[in-house]
């Protein structure tokens, strides 16, 4: 075997490597929540929970930690998890597989493809936290963006770089009106991303991009209202990050999410698993988070334009 070239480089990429496996035990099992006495975990890190009846592990996320005690969400549907299960720490997985093999394609919240076409190759693992752009560097909108909507045209002009949001009571059009400005939209790029919706709901959807032509334009992200909250949260991530690569090649991208509403309702999920205190209408303080997404998605970068 060969030495390594650079002894220096190796002795310290093993300085960051751990050899524990890091594990605990489950101690309290409720809805949507477990908790055990380990293992030392950060938020966000990903647990494997071994199952009662001898099916494959359960897939968990860190959204507490304490003094001795980890609170985790399962990813699926909590089975046959007992007091004493082993919880094993799999590592963070805090990227998001993007890139041109996502074009055209119905992806979950961890980027596995839902629509049947085979495996997708990322080009790319972006950071799920991404970035905002300093205050400065921020470009204000200055074309107008055709949406092929008169109303809007005419009456609300919409300008590229800007966010916005359709606010009314449920059941009076929101989607409708956000599928047609989706496949109407003069933009390089569509990312959908579909937040707690009724699994018909994305068929839907998926059927109507998929009748517009040109299919390479549209990408859809899609937790419906049955995943853990975990996975619901993480799709608007998910989407980001598509909408950022694709925006960083020099694309104009339309991002649109339905609804920021429920993608609040399961940060609000997560927030009171992780017993953080209930405010206003009982959301919890990390729903914070989400004017941090809406910034990410907007503005275009002054230097690159
Ligand atoms: N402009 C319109 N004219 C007539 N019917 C419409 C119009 N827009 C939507 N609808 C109908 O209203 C119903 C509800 O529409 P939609 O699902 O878009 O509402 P929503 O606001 O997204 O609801 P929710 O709050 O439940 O998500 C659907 O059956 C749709 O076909
Ligand atoms: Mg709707």
């Amino acid at each position: 075997m060969n030495a390594p070239a650079n002894p220096h480089r190796f002795v310290s990429a093993t300085s960051l490597m751990s050899f524990a496996r890091r594990v605990g035990r489950v101690r309290q099992v409720s809805a949507g929540r477990i908790e055990a006495d380990g293992p030392f975990a950060t938020v966000g890190e990903f647990c494997s929970i071994e199952a009662d009846d001898g099916a494959a592990p359960m897939l968990a996320e860190v959204v507490a930690v304490g003094d001795e005690r980890v609170v985790l969400m399962p990813l699926g549907y909590a089975r046959a998890v007992a007091p004493d299960a082993r919880v094993t720490a799999v590592g963070h997985s805090g990227s998001a597989p993007v890139g041109h093999g996502v074009a055209g394609r119905l992806v979950s919240a961890l980027g596995a493809p839902l629509d049947g076409r085979g495996e997708i190759f990322a080009d790319e693992h972006r950071p799920i936290e991404g970035c905002v752009l300093e205050p400065l560097m921020r470009k204000e909108p200055d074309h107008v963006l055709e949406t092929g909507l008169r109303v809007i045209d005419g009456l609300l002009p919409l300008g590229r770089g800007q966010r916005t949001g359709v606010f009314a009571a449920s059941g009076v059009g929101k989607t409708t009106l956000m599928r047609q400005l989706a496949v109407q939209t003069d933009a390089d790029k569509v990312v959908v991303c579909l937040v707690g919706e009724r699994g018909k709901e994305v068929e839907g959807f998926w059927r109507a991009i998929q009748s517009m032509g040109a299919p390479q334009r549209f990408s859809m992200v899609a937790a419906t209202s049955d995943m853990s909250a975990v996975l619901r949260a993480r799709s608007v991530l998910q989407a980001l990050c598509l909408c950022e690569f694709w925006r960083d090649q020099g694309q104009d991208v339309l991002l649109v999410i339905d609804s920021v509403t429920r993608a609040a309702m399961a940060m609000r999920e997560i927030g009171l698993a992780a017993g953080a205190p209930p405010t206003v209408r009982a959301y919890t303080p990390n729903r914070g988070a989400i004017r941090r997404w809406t910034l990410r998605a907007a503005f275009r970068d002054r230097q690159s334009g």
